[in-house]
């Protein structure tokens, strides 16, 4: 098998230091002057985008972390989101950024939108590291979005296949 490159490392920084400039200056004039911002990244995918994302920016912020699932190492959603491993930090009346790493049916972010507004939080945010709008069941307005791209399956840059090419530093597809 092998690879083809989609974006490259350097396209992949260009975009994210945007992305935190742009969230840098937003929650400046969101976040009140004891206020901080609650970011939670959705593992496991987002990983690697939500570390260089957070770098990029220059707020006061918290790490969180969910982990959700709905793949079972499969490239095709079931469409049964379990949350595996639920966030730490309290985030009723707290500004709430989401990081993940694609929006693909979006069945998954709405899984996660509704588990967060059980939680009364006092805004939520998405960031998204990729978005496949043609494969879209359920939409989503996507606040921060670096990329959009086809209906292939990508991996890379935290995405995987069953677990593998996490640790790949640009975005590719495979090519059978
Ligand atoms: P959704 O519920 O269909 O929007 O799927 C969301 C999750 O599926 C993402 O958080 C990813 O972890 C995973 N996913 C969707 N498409 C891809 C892909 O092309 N490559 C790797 N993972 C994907
Ligand atoms: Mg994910």
């Amino acid at each position: 098998m092998s690879i083809e490159v989609l974006y490259t490392k350097e396209q992949i920084q260009t975009k994210v230091d945007e992305l935190g400039k742009k969230i840098t200056q937003d929650y400046k004039n969101i976040l009140e002057a004891d206020e901080e911002l609650i970011v939670l990244c959705v593992l496991r995918g987002a990983f690697i985008f939500c570390a260089d994302l957070i770098r990029a920016t220059n707020i006061p912020l918290k790490l969180d972390f969910i982990t959700l699932s709905s793949y079972e190492n499969n490239q095709h959603s079931k469409g049964v989101v379990e949350i595996k491993c639920t966030l730490r930090e309290n985030v009723t009346k707290r500004h709430v950024l989401i990081v993940e790493d694609i929006i693909d049916s979006g069945i998954t972010m709405d899984f996660l939108k509704k588990h967060l507004q059980t939680l009364s939080p006092k805004s939520v945010r998405l960031a998204s590291f990729l978005s496949k709008p043609t494969c879209a069941k359920i939409t989503h307005k996507i606040d921060y979005l670096c990329f959009e791209v086809a209906n292939d399956f990508v991996i890379g840059y935290g995405l995987d296949d069953a677990g593998l090419y996490r640790q790949l530093p640009y975005l590719g597809k495979q090519i059978k």
